[in-house]
């Protein structure tokens, strides 16, 4: 028989899947950010991120599930110092796609953050509910550092100020899903964010920001991206 090792290195047979194909299967899912530019965009955060902190002084990511998995996966792969990782679950969503106003945690951390250098990972900021209620709970923990990296904002919703240090994209006010966010549960699976055709309300050239990492504006004609000039905010 094959060794599995061999097998499964045989590119005739399984290739991942194309743009193209990933867009068949999800007709209803209109891409507001590519795959690729949310990788490069991965990339630049990540490497911003080893930059600000140290081999002495790693930071411990706090992932925010279940939607920062994916992201929280990526960005620790692009910070070449020895992190470390641990989780929490808080629920927020009493409807499909509104905010309850009521924030609960479901998951504590399993790691002691007294003096150590927290970074919490986010997959969007939204109303700023669920971090405002995180950041009080983890600062209560005496940590040395807490930081926030969020991979979207939706500024027309925030209701509570929130101080982001890292973020990916700035995004309008409409309902994403896929790279970790869902819709009911579902396309959390796919590798670039979209909109649902469905609840669309604007036209498709919405502007898609993303934040500065060296205080650059630069625009990519693909999705209007451009780059603000501070990363706190
Ligand atoms: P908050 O309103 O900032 O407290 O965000 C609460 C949580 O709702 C986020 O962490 C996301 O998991 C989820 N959420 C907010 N906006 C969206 C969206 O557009 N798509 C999918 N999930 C969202
Ligand atoms: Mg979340």
């Amino acid at each position: 028989m094959e060794p599995l090792i061999e097998k499964a290195m045989r590119s005739d047979r399984y290739e991942s899947a194309t743009h193209t194909e990933w867009t068949i299967h999800f007709p209803e899912v209109e891409v507001l950010i590519p795959e690729e530019q949310i990788q490069a965009r991965v990339a630049e955060l990540g490497a911003q991120i080893a930059c600000d902190y140290s081999v002495e002084n790693p930071p411990l990511l706090v992932g925010v599930l279940k939607g920062s998995l994916v992201f929280l996966a990526d960005l620790m792969r692009a910070i070449p110092l020895p992190v470390q990782f641990d989780f929490v679950a808080i629920s927020s969503y009493g409807a499909e796609t509104e905010h309850s106003g009521q924030v609960r945690l479901l998951k504590d951390l399993d790691t002691q953050i007294a003096g150590c250098h927290v970074l919490v990972v986010e997959d969007i900021l939204d109303t700023g509910l669920t971090l405002s209620y995180l950041l009080e709970l983890l600062r209560m923990r005496q940590p040395a550092s807490l930081k926030i990296c969020t991979l979207l904002r939706k500024p027309e919703r925030h209701q509570v100020e929130i101080p982001v240090d890292y973020c990916g994209f700035v995004i309008p006010n409409r309902f994403v899903v896929g790279y970790g966010l869902d819709y009911n549960g579902r396309y959390r699976n796919l590798p670039f964010i979209g909109v649902l055709r469905a609840m669309s309300q604007e036209p498709k050239q919405v502007g898609v920001q993303a934040p500065p990492l060296h205080g650059r504006d630069e625009q990519d004609d693909n999705t209007g991206c451009s780059r603000p000039s501070s990363l706190h905010s």
